[in-house]
């Protein structure tokens, strides 16, 4: 048995599901007028409803048991404090002084990491505002009008996320592009766009060697060369942003031009680092900053508010309650906000590349209780027309997060309040239900009875109960992103801290990039290949005879 299956709070939990497993949120709504004031929370200005969850007040404090005797606020205040809690890597864990605006000294073995982080913070002003007034120009003396972002996972994810969330803020003359595949479409979609002499490339990645990254970078440096024909035109147009200086020179650009950022900063924790610059060419540094802004409000309130009343926490010890007591294997996010679209697909790293680990800290292999859920989602209203009949009335529990802008940025007809009743609808339905009396009865009165009644009502009958949390915030504003962001990185902190796993290295995206090289080789010349498995040559195989 693990230490954490062992905890006096989770075997109580345990038991208490028993309890709680039969009933109705229909009827603890019913029973309790104050249940939303008491399951709800206001951060700024995001409201932070819970009170759509199978919980009472016994399973919350139940919850807060379980955080205290994981240890969870030591393990903040372990990250916080500079020590390195990413164990496999030896490293500290620090994106929180990446917006630490207050600049307080964070320290990592005994020196302050401000100073490097502010003035990265100048570098990428200066810049972003060189670049966007336009003292900074391409090798002909043209604007740069054209942006390529060339990085994939945590430096394509975040930035991408970020600009497509902030569309109302970008510069009407100047064209954010995201390329991370290396199936040559991509790029090749992208470049058809751009040219050459008004085209910047931001070659983003921590470590410099990843396969795609760094091809799609060569074949960008090609394209600019083949117009340019002055390699000392690449310092006009290509720059870094990398912790490794040494591959960067070797690539070609100038150190000058390069953006660092730190082995203390997780790729997937890397937004509010250089690799936020794509960010800042396009709404300017000033409303980078607010995002800073947003995210390090939520930092503070992640170290210093009563478990009770943090958002981060209890949207942790939710999912835990699903994940482990409920058995729930997935979570949705369903942004009713266009601009956050991709959302999903930026928590879907954040998250499953953070924890989904099958060994705890001590290096055992856990046995017992199970990490972290399968993250997906999409933006409402369009997973309604697809995917909701699933949630509203499949086998399966699936919690879902809401989030929606009372305001939007442009306003046409009565699009925003239709979007709208649909946000306030959709976690209504999936809790309420409906009866299968209630199903009976609209039947009756459509003229249906008989044997087609009873049939009929028991399809259209919805088991409800099902939980829902909701974020209702004023508007997407730059800093309501940085918020919005940072309260899901901690939510993610606070599952691992309690399911006791490293959030910070990635060990399993190792072997499919070490089989890729292999497998790379085994690709050239026609003979046929017998040094894999069945299946693997036969596909290699058939791939050779039909190329
Ligand atoms: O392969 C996974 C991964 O290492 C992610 O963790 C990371 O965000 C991504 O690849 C890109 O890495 P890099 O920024 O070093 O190119």
């Amino acid at each position: 048995m693990s230490k954490l299956t062992a905890l006096p709070a989770w075997l109580a939990l345990q038991r208490h599901y028993q309890d709680i497993s039969p009933l109705h949120m229909r009827d603890m709504f019913k029973a309790d007028p104050q249940r939303f004031s008491r399951f709800s929370l206001q951060f700024e200005d995001i409201l932070f409803d819970y009170s759509k969850n199978r919980i009472d007040d016994t399973t919350l404090s139940l919850l807060l048991d379980l955080a205290k005797q994981s240890g969870l606020a030591e393990k903040i205040g372990a990250m916080y404090s500079g020590q390195k809690i990413n164990t496999t890597e030896d490293r500290a864990v620090l994106h929180i002084a990446l917006r630490n605006r207050s600049n307080r000294p964070i320290y990592l073995s005994g020196r302050d990491v401000m100073p490097d982080v502010n003035r990265v913070l100048d570098q990428m002003r200066q810049f972003s505002e060189e670049v966007r007034i336009g003292i900074r120009r391409g090798y002909t003396g043209k604007r740069i009008r054209d942006v390529v972002n060339i990085g994939i996972g945590g430096s394509d994810l975040g930035p991408y996320t970020a600009v497509t969330a902030l569309t109302p803020y970008i510069k009407s003359d100047f064209r954010p592009h995201f390329v991370s595949n290396v199936d040559e479409s991509e790029l090749l979609d992208t470049l058809d766009q751009c040219d050459q002499e008004t085209t910047l490339f931001l070659v983003a990645s921590k470590t410099f060697t990843t396969q795609e990254t760094m091809t799609n970078a060569h074949s960008a440096r090609q394209w600019f060369l083949a117009k340019a024909r002055d390699e000392e035109a690449i310092s006009k147009h290509f720059v870094a942003i990398s912790t490794n200086a040494r591959l960067v020179k070797e690539f070609g650009i100038d150190l000058e031009n390069m953006f660092e950022f730190w082995d203390w900063v997780g790729g997937r924790y890397s937004m509010c680092s250089a690799i936020g610059l794509p960010i800042a060419l396009a709404i300017g540094m000033e409303r980078f900053e607010k995002i800073l802004e947003g995210a390090h409000a939520v930092d503070e309130h992640f170290r210093t508010a009563p478990f009770e009343r943090n958002i981060p926490v209890l949207m942790g010890l939710l999912g835990i309650w699903y994940n482990n007591f409920f058995g729930a294997e997935s979570h949705v996010v369903l942004p009713y906000d266009h601009h956050l679209a991709f959302l999903p697909t930026y928590l879907q790293q954040a998250d499953m590349e953070s924890n989904g680990k099958g060994v705890d800290k001590q290096g055992r292999r856990i046995t017992d209780y199970t990490t972290g859920p399968i993250l997906w989602g999409q933006s409402g209203a369009n997973g309604q027309h697809a995917f909701y009949q699933l949630i509203h009335q499949g086998t399966k529990l699936i919690p879902c997060d809401f989030l929606a802008g009372a305001q939007s940025h442009r306003h046409l007809g009565a699009h925003h309040p239709i979007l709208m009743s649909n946000f306030f609808a959709q976690p209504e339905a999936l809790m309420l239900g409906k009866t299968l009396d209630e199903a009976r009865e609209e039947l009756r009165k459509e003229g249906v009875d008989g044997e087609r009644l009873e049939f009929l009502a028991q399809a259209k009958a919805f088991p409800g109960n099902r939980p829902t949390n909701a974020f209702l915030y004023r508007k997407l504003t730059p800093r309501t992103l940085g918020s919005l962001i940072a309260l899901y990185e901690h939510k993610i902190f606070t599952q691992g801290a309690i399911w006791d796993i490293n959030c910070f290295d990635q060990m399993g995206v190792e072997l499919g990039k070490h089989l890729a090289n292999t497998i790379q080789k085994d690709m050239a010349g026609d003979a046929s290949i017998a040094s894999h498995d069945g299946s693997t040559n036969g596909l290699i195989n058939y791939y050779k005879a039909l190329r």
